[in-house]
């Protein structure tokens, strides 16, 4: 396996993890690349390391350039291990490397991997060298510029970025979870590269809303000039930067460009309303149904998600997009489904914000589900324009078209107006 330049002197060193089908419960279909990168210079440096059953193959890369130990610095971006598996075998082959992270990532690091710790011991703290927020490092011709991005993905978490490459190694940050042969954004399509860098969002940043604006402005602030974004996973953005940044706004401010889409209809055709349910015996379905029907009867573009049938890692990247979130669910055992109540704890979580709601389902004597979903979604601040609706057993014609009508009426009407 080789490694791959990217800019003159500059390789990507990584792994793809071609196989990855469930990233701690986000349900990874195309796989998954750990991005590592290595500079040449005068003072060789590795930028983030692998998932620990990657490692032989980014050596493998790293030696088709140098014999790894020549690495003079390993810049630790971010301490989760999937970037720091590789930093224990990369100190035992390279044991005079120094690496570089954040104040947190060195307690982050040390906590992680006790043969860090020992080695800090036994150096003297020798082998870490802690940056901060505009601290820069030479390597030669290249410098390396540091900024601390706490919470995109964890506290210790930074971007490095290399000005004569004009090259952001943002880490976590614009990442996606896609494995491919191919490096670049515009070889493998924009329309991939944005369904899953929105999932990649949706899963892992979106509770951290605040902090991606801190980023993005610190970013903006230092006006760093920028051609190319080489996360740590997916593919590397040269083409897309600005859509992506754009994107990176709209979903960290909940905002929604396409408000009125139903009413003028644009190029993006994300969905603008997602119903989810479950279903017993199908009488809840029937009602999904028939608020579908009624949101493409106004040219509201919709998607149904069944729980029982599509995994909440992607169901809550439609809510993401979504303005209109349309949830139901009948009553069991005087409970919501327990489909429904994962997927309700896997919103409080990542705290979708900024969405006009309903609730609805069937039930056969008892009926608590629909309360006690909008209780339990009451943290989240959404706007319920109207109560929930219930029904019986099985809905009428006539209970589907009162139902139709509540949502045109009411719940569509506040973005109607
Ligand atoms: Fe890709 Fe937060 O690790």
């Amino acid at each position: 396996m080789l490694a791959r330049e990217i800019k003159p002197n500059i390789f990507w060193v990584g792994g793809i993890d071609w196989n990855l089908r469930n990233f701690h419960g986000y349900s990874t279909e195309r796989g998954s690349t750990y991005n590592a990168y290595l500079i040449i210079d005068e003072k060789v440096t590795l930028v983030d390391t692998v998932k620990h059953h990657l490692v032989d193959e980014m050596l493998e890369r790293i030696r088709s350039i140098i014999d790894p130990s020549k690495i003079d610095y390993i810049v630790s971006n971010h301490v989760e291990m999937d970037h720091s598996g590789g930093l224990p075998r990369m100190m035992e082959l390279a044991p005079n490397a120094v690496i570089v992270t954040s104040v947190n990532g060195e307690s982050g690091l040390k906590n992680h991997f006790a043969t860090l710790a020992a080695l800090a011991e036994k150096n003297f703290g020798k082998n870490f060298k802690v940056v901060k927020q505009g601290d820069s490092l030479s390597l030669g011709k290249y410098t390396l510029n540091f900024a601390p991005i706490p919470m995109v993905h964890w506290p210790d978490s930074m971007v490095t970025y290399v000005p004569e490459a004009k090259l952001l190694l943002s880490n976590d940050a614009f990442g996606q979870h896609l494995a491919s042969e191919h490096l670049f954004d515009y070889q493998v399509g924009w329309a991939v590269v944005r369904e899953e860098a929105a999932k990649y969002y949706a899963n892992i940043v979106l509770p951290y809303d605040k902090n991606v604006q801190a980023a993005l402005t610190a970013i903006k602030n230092l006006r760093w000039e920028i051609d190319m974004i080489a996360p740590s996973h997916g593919v590397i953005l040269t083409e897309h930067i600005s859509d992506l940044l754009e994107l990176y706004q709209r979903w960290s401010t909940h905002s929604y460009e396409h408000k009125h889409a139903h009413i003028h209809p644009t190029h993006e055709s994300r969905p603008q309303a997602v119903i989810i349910y479950d279903t017993m015996w199908g009488s809840t379905e029937k009602m999904a149904k028939s608020i579908q029907s009624a949101l493409e009867t106004v040219g509201l573009p919709v998607s149904t998600y069944s729980l029982t049938h599509s995994h909440i890692s992607n169901i809550i990247t439609a809510v993401m997009e979504a303005r209109y979130v349309f949830i139901g669910s009948p009553t069991l055992n005087n409970q919501m489904l327990p489909t429904m109540a994962a997927m309700i704890s896997y919103m409080l979580g990542l705290k979708p914000r900024n969405k006009i709601g309903f609730v609805f389902g069937s039930y056969g004597w008892g009926g608590q589900a629909t309360k006690l979903i909008e209780e339990a979604l009451r943290p989240l601040d959404w706007n319920f324009p109207t109560k929930a609706y219930a029904v019986k057993y099985i809905p009428t014609t006539d209970a589907l078209v009162e139902l139709q009508q509540l949502v045109t009426d009411s719940v569509l009407k506040l973005d109607s107006k």
